[in-house]
């Protein structure tokens, strides 16, 4: 067996497979369908400052390999996240790495310190600046800069737990963004959320999503994902956690090839909860095979024709 043990910040995790944020609900949910334990890490629902409906349904459709969702940020809010969550993670011996979302600096600052006010295992924070299905907030700090490094750096002096920027395909430069992210003192960034998208029935000639325009997932992101995490990789000096259409234990190793250190898994456990289970299984094989004892020795070894 390889080692897959990573190491971010401060913080060392059992292996580099985590499952992505909205796709796992609060990691509470389905223990006999997966034993979370085994996962490096849990990057829970996002939570805002109040408890959110979301948006009205139709917010699911398939799509060519994939799917779109306008969920909308639906949560439970952060009050009922201390009260009822955190002392489940205390008897988890998995990473809970806790994902925030806000209208405007003021929610997420507020979020964060209701949260470090109270004694909680929480190993960081994943900043949630990229939701395209809110209409304030989410991704309009991830598409601009100074946006995002002025809530970094504010994040910064709140916690001294991991702060991972969670930034957006939807950009046009997103090394800039990460950039920015790493210079106001995050300890790693998240690539990617989901990539805007439609989806049209011919027949009754209506949108399917409520909103019109949703988040695109699953491995029809994949290719956006992977050039996203080898473009950071090439500029940034943190850890690039990789997330976007991952499946099976090749396409983690994919990722980690491309530059990340970590990868995230979304869509890929509605069809099958316990997918993690498999990958982290075949990407313990598949470095076998490769004659490599570190999971690690794969970060960004991709080899490029120029
Ligand atoms: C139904 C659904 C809900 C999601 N909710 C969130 C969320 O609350 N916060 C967040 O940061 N990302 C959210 N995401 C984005 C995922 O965490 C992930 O970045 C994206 O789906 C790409 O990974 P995948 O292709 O493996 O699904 C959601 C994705 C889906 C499909």
């Amino acid at each position: 067996m390889a080692n897959l043990t990573v190491t971010i910040g401060n913080e060392s995790f059992d292996n580099p497979i985590w499952v992505a944020s909205g796709t796992f609900g609060y990691g509470t949910e389905a223990p006999e369908l997966v034993d979370v334990n085994q996962l490096g890490a849990i990057v829970t629902k996002s939570i805002t400052r109040q408890p959110r409906e979301g948006n009205p349904p139709p917010r699911i459709v398939e799509s060519p390999s994939g799917m779109i969702n306008s969920i909308g940020l639906a949560n439970i809010g952060v009050e009922k996240y201390i009260k009822e969550l955190l002392p489940i993670y205390e008897g988890l011996s998995t990473k809970i790495i806790m994902n925030i979302a806000g209208i405007d600096i003021q929610e997420y600052v507020e979020i964060m310190e209701m949260v470090e006010s109270v004694s909680s295992v929480i190993a960081g924070y994943e900043i949630n600046i990229s939701c395209p299905n809110v209409k304030k907030g989410g991704m309009e700090f991830g598409v601009d800069c100074e946006m995002t490094a002025k809530l970094t750096e504010k994040l910064r002096g709140i916690t001294e737990r991991l702060i991972i920027m969670k930034l957006s395909p939807n950009v046009s430069d997103i090394v800039s963004i990460g950039l920015s992210a790493e210079k106001a003192g995050a300890d790693a960034v998240s690539a990617i959320n989901t990539v805007v998208g439609m989806s049209i029935n011919a027949k009754t000639e209506m949108s399917d999503i409520y909103t019109t325009y949703g988040g695109l997932s699953g491995p029809a992101i994949k290719p956006i994902g992977l050039a996203a995490v080898h473009k950071l990789y090439k500029k940034l000096g943190i850890p690039i956690i990789g997330i976007g259409g991952i499946v099976t234990g090749e396409d983690a190793a994919e990722y980690m090839l491309a530059g990340a250190t970590a990868v995230q898994v979304g869509t890929a456990n509605f069809r099958h909860p316990g997918i993690t289970e498999n990958i982290i299984d075949s990407l313990n094989t598949l470095l076998n095979d490769s004659n490599r004892s570190f999971s690690s020795e794969l970060i960004g070894k991709v080899r490029t024709h120029s």
